[in-house]
Order: C-alpha cells, then sequence, then structure tokens
C-alpha cells in the first residue's frame, strides 16, 4: 500500500487572521517523483505571521495560496528518495514544503541545506531560518545602528525581535522593546539583552514611550504597523531609519486602514522608511547563518522555540501567534514521537 501524504489545505480565504475553519485535511498518496526531483519527509513545519498575507488575496509580494492548495509553509525535512543531482538522500534542508508529510520537491524550493553540526534541525527553521537571518539583515543593512543610539522594536520578544535586540545590544545601542505582556517585558531585559521594555497593551501613551526612550529613537525596527507604529513615529530622531519588516497588527489591508499622514515627519526629520523582504536576500543565508551560529556557539545569542506536536494542530497555532501566545519561534513537529536529531 502506498503511505499517505496528510496534507493541510487552504479551504476558505480568512476575513482578518486565520484559524481552523480556513482549513481543512486532504490527504493523499505520497506522490512519485518526477526526473530532477527529490522526496522531503518533513520533521518541522513553520508557523509564521507572513501566512496571513500569503491566503489574502491584498497586494503582496507573492500570488494567494489558491483554494484547496496545500498551505504555503517553509518547513525542516529529511530527503527520503531523490532523483537530483543536487540533493541526497539523507540531507535535512529548510525549504517551501507546505504543511504536509512529504513534498515532492524541485531545487528552486530549497533556502538552505541544515547542518547538523550547527545544532538540533529545527534550529533549521528558527534561528537559522528567517527569523535569525531576516533580524541580521534587516537591522544592520536597512537600520544600519551605530553605538550610542537607540533602536526600538517592535514584537521585541518573538523570533525575530528577541534576536534583534540582541545584535543591536551587540552593536552598542540603547535597545529598547515593544511587547504584549509583562512577562515578555522580563524576558525582553533578562534574556534579550534589551535596556528596557514596555507592555503596550498597558497603554501607549506618549509620556510612557517618552520615559521608555528619553533620547527619541534613531532605529525603529518595525514588526507591528498599526497603533504601535502610530505611537512611535513622533519619537524618531533626525535622520532616523524605519525597518518595515512586519505588519502583525493588522489584520487586513481591504479596506486600507486609516493612519496619520508620516510625510511632513519623513521630510523634516528627513527620515528613511525602508521595507525588507528576506526572499530577497536567499544569497546570503550561508554567512548570516555562519555568524549567527558562532555567537549561539558561544552562548551569546539566545533563541527560543515553541514547538507543538503534530500536524494537525497547524491552523489553531497560526491563530494563536496573533493572539501573542507563542514564546518564541512557533513550530510544529510532525514526526510521530521521535525526535528529529
Ligand atoms: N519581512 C520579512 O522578510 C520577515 C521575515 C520574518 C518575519 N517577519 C515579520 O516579523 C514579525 C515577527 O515575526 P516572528 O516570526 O518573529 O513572530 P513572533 O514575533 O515570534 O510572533 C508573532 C508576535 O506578533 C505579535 N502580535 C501578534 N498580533 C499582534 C497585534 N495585533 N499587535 C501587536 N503585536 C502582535 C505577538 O507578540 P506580542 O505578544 O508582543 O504582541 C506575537 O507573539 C512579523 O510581522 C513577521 O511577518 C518579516
Amino acid at each position: 500500500m502506498m503511505p499517505v501524504n496528510r496534507r493541510i489545505v487552504l479551504a476558505v480565504r480568512p476575513e482578518g487572521s486565520p484559524g481552523p475553519v480556513n482549513f481543512r485535511r486532504d490527504d493523499q498518496t505520497v506522490p512519485a517523483l518526477a526526473d530532477g526531483q527529490f522526496l522531503v519527509r518533513n520533521h518541522y513545519l513553520s508557523i509564521d505571521p507572513a501566512q496571513r498575507g500569503w491566503i489574502a488575496t491584498g497586494a503582496n509580494y507573492a500570488d494567494p495560496v489558491a483554494i484547496g492548495g496545500v498551505m504555503r509553509a517553509l518547513a525542516v525535512g529529511i530527503v527520503t528518495a531523490s532523483r537530483s543531482a543536487r540533493y541526497a538522500v539523507g540531507e535535512y534542508l529548510y525549504g517551501w514544503f507546505g504543511w504536509q508529510d512529504y513534498c515532492a520537491a524541485v531545487e528552486q524550493l530549497v533556502i538552505s541545506r541544515v547542518q547538523p553540526a550547527q545544532g538540533p534541525v529545527s534550529t533549521g527553521l528558527g534561528l537559522f531560518g528567517i527569523s535569525g537571518v531576516s533580524a541580521y539583515l534587516a537591522l544592520t543593512e536597512l537600520g544600519r545602528p551605530r553605538a550610542g543610539e537607540t533602536v526600538l522594536v517592535s514584537t521585541a520578544a518573538g523570533a525575530v525581535g528577541s534576536v534583534v535586540g540582541q545584535i543591536a545590544r551587540r552593536l552598542g545601542c540603547r535597545v529598547v522593546g515593544l511587547c504584549g505582556s509583562d512577562e515578555k517585558v522580563q524576558q525582553c531585559v533578562a534574556e534579550f539583552g534589551y535596556h528596557a521594555a514596555l507592555n503596550y497593551r498597558a497603554g501607549l501613551e506618549h509620556e510612557r514611550l517618552q520615559a521608555l526612550c528619553p533620547q527619541g529613537v534613531d532605529v525603529f525596527f518595525d514588526n507591528t504597523s498599526g497603533e504601535i507604529a502610530d505611537a512611535v513615529w513622533p519619537f524618531m530622531n533626525l535622520r532616523g531609519r524605519i525597518v518595515q519588516c512586519g505588519t502583525a497588527a493588522v489584520a487586513g489591508w481591504d479596506p486600507l486602514p486609516t493612519a496619520p499622514r508620516r510625510e511632513r515627519a519623513v521630510l523634516t526629520r528627513r527620515l528613511r522608511h525602508e521595507g525588507f523582504i528576506i526572499f530577497d536576500h536567499l544569497e546570503r543565508f550561508p554567512a548570516v547563518i555562519a555568524q549567527l551560529a558562532r555567537w549561539h556557539q558561544e552562548g551569546a545569542l539566545v533563541f527560543h522555540e515553541d514547538v507543538e506536536q503534530g500536524l494537525e494542530r497547524a491552523p489553531a497555532a497560526l491563530a494563536a501567534i496573533f493572539r501573542g501566545e507563542n514564546r518564541g519561534k512557533k513550530m510544529i513537529r510532525i514526526t510521530d514521537g521521535e525526535r528529529a536529531l
């Protein structure tokens, strides 16, 4: 009997943030391989805020997932059969393998080879996946922080934010964060190198932010947009940089949400507001991963993984990150019981 490939497909597009009602199971047999393809047995599936955008029809940097299509997701898995000259049986890969057990993959779907010497294979999805690499590149190349400057990070305790905070601290900046609970505030300061952090749910009044960043903000690493961004922008210093890495606080872009106009601040304070998409920088992964791995091995870079077991947990886990319930990089382990490495 052919083995079954359990798949989670998009059933209905969400209005706002997605959850279990937007997905359904649609199992099939494991696909046969064409020439050049290789079979990836997924071990860890990624849960990413960006997935909300990938299933919405609003303007985005990629076409939306089709109704009935396997949910687009990054994953780490092992090659179990290969008709490719490039990827051999036994290699662990990180790439676009979807919310499913098996993917008949082509080379273009692979983002990086996972190096077991650098850590458990789950690190390929988190610290050494888009979370860590985005944090490093977007901060250093778009934010360009200098020692002594103030860097403010939204989703400060999350997978990306926690790495941004630690790197900015290494670079000699004053680092402050905004996050969604008092527990995360404590964690930012105790573990992720922040000088101070605020729970934005307790209020974003001007005085609270003034106390958080008395010297203003030179680099705003923005993962949320929304009311958080509205509160932070008035604190931007002359020649400040706003790195737009995410928009987690905005559930939908149709109709367009309204916000204060920012052009006057950009003009008078000579601000630079720049968007970042990690998939423009795939050739940078090996070098950035090597740097992150060195820091991690020295014990100088802390990273938390929030792992749940079971493919069927993926839709609820996606909903939960928009309630701030994750504690680190959210991922789903789908191999039965065994630890991948
Ligand atoms: N541009 C790129 O290439 C790229 C690559 C990777 C990630 N990102 C972006 O980076 C951001 C963080 O991603 P991540 O993977 O590190 O996730 P994460 O921070 O580990 O988890 C998402 C966090 O977003 C916060 N959040 C959710 N809904 C919110 C809301 N309505 N208002 C304010 N905060 C909200 C929650 O933290 P709190 O409890 O603190 O609210 C939640 O824990 C996302 O915007 C993501 O799209 C961008």
